[in-house]
């Protein structure tokens, strides 16, 4: 019966990883999958996560499950993180995931069983949204959001394309730190997004995976907050992953912003519902790590310095890199003002190959690079290589 299936190419982010190990260059430089490295190269795990984890494995007694919802007070710290007092936590659902991956998902099923069908993405985006949408079933719609070559936010065109949705369709927006692009959208321009999506009755699922790693924890929220204010339902979709340095304990959440206490708890009891058919329960450590440090004030503290420092760094090399790149590619000086981990490059496939095949350079085809994979003292290197 295995003989119906015919082989799937692999994800071409994550075959990045294996190819970039195999590389025995002693110079290569890994710009693909998006994860923070520090000047070493190194992806370190937070002080604060350490101490947490201690204090876990000392206090912990019981392996027994949690349930479908997940661990309820990590849940309600998170939610304060990403929506402050913003709206009447009675009119909120929330449930964790396994990752933000896990909350996309999860949405998407939500939406399905609510009905919708058709969920508008800007493009380009994470290559992995219209696969995880399609895959629960729902029809994808395109517009193009950003400008490459110019490397500017078509905000226009999308703004288009949210007049042109049908009510009931859903929109899919990033918070902040636009993956692949880096593209910003403005506190000015949210006010709009959430305007037109209020007026034509339509589904925010905002994907927020990168707070702190823009303009920093609080300012990284300023939009989707507005927007939770204006529209009267959203979906947001939120990773632990890059905020407290968990990739592979898959922590994450998905928050529904209801109407009604009791919209809320039966939005609750579909999401709760809709995790006991897929994977039952999310997994624990990586929640019980985040609540540990948001529930202390010290470790808090902490965890916030160290994520001001990764996104200083980021910057700074965001500066180099804009600074170095303009002089060939005048667009590029925007690097210097856009957001999180990713800018876009105007290049073309062949040239990406010939990076990582003469240079030992990896990104992904798109040309998409992670600012965070790069050391301060490769960046003139790196410069040079792309410019000739
Ligand atoms: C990325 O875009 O590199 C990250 O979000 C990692 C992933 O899962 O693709």
């Amino acid at each position: 019966m295995f003989d119906a299936l015919t082989r799937q190419p692999d994800d071409p982010l994550l075959a990045l990883i294996g190819l970039y190990r195999k590389d025995e260059r002693p110079g290569k430089v890994d710009l693909g999958v998006g994860v923070y490295r520090d000047e070493t190269g190194h992806t370190p795990i937070f002080r604060a996560v350490k101490e947490a984890e201690k204090r876990l494995h000392e206090t912990q007694d019981s392996k027994a499950y949690v349930g479908p919802e997940g661990d309820l007070v990590f849940v309600d710290r998170l939610w304060t993180l990403v929506g402050g007092d913003t709206i009447n936590r009675s009119h909120l659902a929330g449930v964790q995931t396994p990752g933000g991956s896990g909350a996309l998902r999860l949405a998407a099923d939500l939406i399905r069983q609510m009905g919708g069908k058709r969920i508008w993405i800007g493009l380009p985006s994470w290559m992995n949204h219209a696969s995880i949408f399609k895959a629960a079933g729902l029809e994808t719609a395109g517009y193009p959001f950003f400008d490459v070559p110019s490397q500017t936010v078509l905000f226009d065109t999308m703004m288009s394309a949210l007049q042109g949705a049908s009510a009931g369709d859903a929109v899919l927006l990033h918070a902040g730190c636009h993956n692949p692009t880096g593209g910003v959208i403005s506190e000015a321009q949210w006010l709009e997004i959430a305007a037109v999506v209020a007026e034509r009755g339509l589904l925010p699922l905002v994907d927020l995976a990168y707070q702190g790693f823009g303009r920093g924890l609080e300012e990284d929220v300023v939009g989707l907050r507005h927007l939770i204010g204006i529209v009267p339902e959203t979906l947001i979709a939120v990773s632990c992953s890059k905020s407290f340095g968990l990739y592979r304990e898959r922590t994450g959440a998905i928050f529904a912003v209801t109407t009604s206490s009791s919209s809320a708890d039966t939005v609750r009891s579909n999401l709760a519902g809709l995790a006991r058919t897929s994977y039952s329960m999310p997994p624990d450590h990586g929640a019980a790590i985040v609540r540990t440090i948001l529930s202390d004030a010290d470790l808090a503290r902490d965890w916030k310095e160290e994520l001001e420092t990764m996104r200083l760094r980021i910057s700074g090399i965001r500066q180099s890199l804009a600074e170095g790149l303009r002089d060939r590619w005048q667009a590029l000086g925007a690097i210097a003002a856009q957001e999180g981990m990713f800018s876009l490059l105007p290049l073309a496939e062949a040239d990406v190959m010939r990076l990582r095949n003469e240079h030992g350079i990896y990104m992904p085809g798109s040309g998409r690079i992670n600012i965070a994979g790069l050391k301060t003292a490769e960046v003139g290197d790196v410069i040079d290589k792309l410019k000739n």
